[in-house]
């Protein structure tokens, strides 16, 4: 089954928006497998963004997510990547969608609120990196013939 990492970044946690986040996931279907509430290493942060080592936004990015403790969560799910990224909206939260977290409760780049992983390829990697093996829980869902047909 398909993962995507997920973060309720800093200022989710700070403004008290954890509840909701987590709430939009979970009614969509997708199945929590992994969950915790964390401070951010530099190093951790450093790893997750390192694709964006060099950019101009990398110090304020890896500033901003190791600036306050996180709530992060793996989730599972068919077409789990791609659905938790509409859900969230796009990365600029002036241009993200009504009806998605970004569109609803944010309005600046670098206070966007969430963390989704951007490919399939990613969702693995990044599960990987943030949670160990013995922190993340296969579980079958009661719902599970409610959510997902095959
Ligand atoms: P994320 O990785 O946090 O889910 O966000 P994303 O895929 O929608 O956006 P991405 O391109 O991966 O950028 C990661 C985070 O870096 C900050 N950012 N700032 N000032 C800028 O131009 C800029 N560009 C990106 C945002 O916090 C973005 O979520
Ligand atoms: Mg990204």
């Amino acid at each position: 089954m398909e993962r995507t990492l997920i973060i309720a970044k800093p200022d989710a946690v700070q403004r008290g928006l954890v509840g909701e986040i987590i709430r939009r996931f979970e009614a969509r279907g997708l199945r929590i497998v992994g969950m915790k509430f964390m401070q951010v290493s530099q190093e951790l942060a450093e790893q997750h963004y390192a694709v964006h080592r060099g950019k101009s936004f990398f110090e304020p990015l890896v500033k901003y997510i190791t600036s306050s403790p996180v709530v992060v969560m793996a989730l599972e799910g068919t077409n789990a990547v791609a659905a938790a990224r509409m859900t969230i909206g796009a990365t600029k939260p002036n241009e993200a969608a009504a009806g998605t977290i970004r569109g609803d409760f944010a309005l600046e780049i670098g206070r966007n609120l969430v963390h989704g992983s951007d490919s399939v390829e990613n969702g693995q990697a990044e599960v990987s990196l943030w949670f160990s093996e013995a922190e993340l829980v296969s579980w079958p869902r009661n719902n599970d013939p409610w959510i997902f047909e095959g």
